[in-house]
């Protein structure tokens, strides 16, 4: 399928997990693709790989990076038509033992940094009167809680609404820029792999995990990939400020 053809994408965190899983399928599907990522190395070389894509260095919590960032592919392409909201990280600990910092780092890189992207994301996508789409990774997180990821929940339960909030004002103001949320279950990336490491038994730990998933398995960042590339084609032109769970079952009980 070529459903994006000619379109111009900028992925945050594409260096790693479903953010780099998202960059080959939009390229796949014919989009000119520009991997951001505090990991310039890791985005580099994914990007080489990868048929017409280029690297960008960008901390997801720098508005001055954004700025720069999103100005040079506007530059560079044209356009840009797709954003998608990738660059995140999980911190563990309860209401009573998440440390300060870490609560700060998790809402920085997950809430500003998607805060951030969607209003420059909007500011580029404007300027050229197309329209585009912008996906946000939250994750079930932002949906059901759990008792001892405090600071992710708030995160990703807060870019679940801002994510509401932007489709809302770009379809008031006829920008025809569409903005939807994908909600994964465990997918298996980098991030999942520090999560079951810091087990004492990670092969436990991801039996444990799986038994809990309706399906019996985590997810492939593919299969998260697929979502995001629908939502990102003009097949989804009519949706906007929607929230699509991919999580093997999870939230269905
Ligand atoms: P990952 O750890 O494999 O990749 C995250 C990427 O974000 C890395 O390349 C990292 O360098 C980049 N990054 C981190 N901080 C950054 C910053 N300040 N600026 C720019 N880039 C930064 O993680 P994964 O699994 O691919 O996660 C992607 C998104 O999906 C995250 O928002 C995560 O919360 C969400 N998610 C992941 C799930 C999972 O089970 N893996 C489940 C649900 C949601």
């Amino acid at each position: 399928m070529r459903r994006l053809q000619g379109k111009v994408a900028l992925v945050s965190g594409g260096a790693s997990g479903i953010g780099l899983a998202s960059a080959r399928r939009l390229a796949d599907e014919g989009a000119e693709v520009v991997l951001a990522d505090l990991n310039r190395d890791g985005a580099e070389r994914a990007a080489a790989e990868i048929q017409g894509a280029s690297a960008e260095l960008l901390d997801v919590t720098s508005d001055a990076d954004w700025q720069r960032v999103a100005d040079a592919v506007a530059a560079r392409h044209g356009r840009v038509d797709i954003l998608v909201n990738s660059a995140g990280i999980v911190a563990f600990g309860s209401i009573e033992d998440v440390s300060l910092e870490d609560w700060r780092r998790t809402m920085a890189v997950n809430l500003d940094g998607t805060f951030l992207g969607c209003r420059h994301g909007v500011r580029v996508m404007k300027a050229t009167g197309r329209g585009g789409a912008i996906v946000n990774l939250s994750s079930v997180s932002g949906i059901i809680g759990g008792h001892n990821i405090a600071a992710y929940n708030a995160a990703k339960g807060a870019v679940r609404l801002l994510t509401k909030s932007v489709a809302l004002h770009c379809a008031r103001k006829g920008y025809g820029i569409r903005c939807n949320s994908v909600h994964p279950g465990f997918v298996e990336t980098p991030m999942l792999e520090a999560v079951v490491n810091q087990g004492r038994n990670p092969q436990d730990t991801r039996a444990k995990l799986q038994a809990g998933v309706p399906l019996g398995r985590n997810a492939h960042p593919e299969e998260v990939a697929a979502m995001i590339a629908y939502l990102a084609s003009d097949e989804a032109a009519f949706v906007t400020g929607a929230e699509f769970v991919i999580d093997g079952g999870v939230t269905a009980m």
